[in-house]
């Protein structure tokens, strides 16, 4: 599943790094906070349930880039079903949603690890708005994409397309949960605590 040799090359990817979920609130907004004087890159990922967060905390801590969270201004609905509608729209019509916040700086990075889900069989709209709000022309983009079983679709065409200029290079693809599955794995569970409640409460 997974490609980008050049994550592989630093061994970051070991099981023990994985499990460690990356805490990337307090430089969400306010843009990228600088971990060294000299640092170059750049990690900025997008997220709705962690899945790509853990892998965007991995690269920010073993590399120690800076790392900027992708947010909408508007939050997308809790849920899931009302999202994908949304989600689905926006992909039909092009909707590139406001940010919440910006790379401030972009300019000092030459290059961008760029994270997300695949949404709808492609980037979300989000990454959408967040190549066209911040010029990458002359840097490199390293894309680090998870799915749930189905690929990474259209996404890399449409980064082609909104990062002009750019240098994209291999991407780091990983199978993740996927929410639906959860829910319903859960939504199981839970029917059957209730019918064993109602066995137990008409035994006859
Ligand atoms: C709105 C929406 C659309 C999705 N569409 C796809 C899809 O087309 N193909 C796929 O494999 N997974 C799809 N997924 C699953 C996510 O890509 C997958 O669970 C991902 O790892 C979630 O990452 P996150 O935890 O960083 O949000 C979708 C999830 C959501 C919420």
């Amino acid at each position: 599943m997974t490609s980008g040799a050049d994550l592989s090359r630093r061994a970051m990817l070991s099981g023990a790094a994985v499990m460690v979920v990356a805490s990337t609130q307090a430089c969400a907004q306010s843009g990228p906070r600088p971990t060294g004087a000299q640092s170059k890159t750049l990690v900025a990922f997008f997220t709705r349930t962690g899945n790509t967060k853990v892998i965007a905390g991995t690269i920010q801590r073993t590399i120690g880039a800076d790392l900027f969270e992708i947010v909408p201004a508007r939050p997308y609905p809790k849920d899931y079903e009302e999202t994908v509608a949304q989600a689905t729209r926006e992909r039909d019509q092009d909707v590139e949603p406001p940010l919440r916040g910006h790379v401030s700086d972009i300019g000092v990075y030459d290059e961008i690890y760029l994270g997300f889900p695949i949404w709808g069989e492609t980037a979300p709209p989000v990454i959408r708005a967040f190549l066209k709000a911040h010029a990458l022309r002359g840097k490199t983009v390293r894309p680090f994409i998870t799915h749930g079983g189905y690929g990474v679709g259209k996404s890399l065409s449409v980064l082609a397309s909104h990062a002009p200029g750019a240098q994209i290079e291999q991407p780091f693809v990983m199978e993740a949960d996927q929410e639906r599955r959860t829910m319903s794995q859960v939504k199981d569970w839970l029917g059957q605590i209730e019918g064993d409640r109602n066995e137990d409460a008409n035994p006859w």
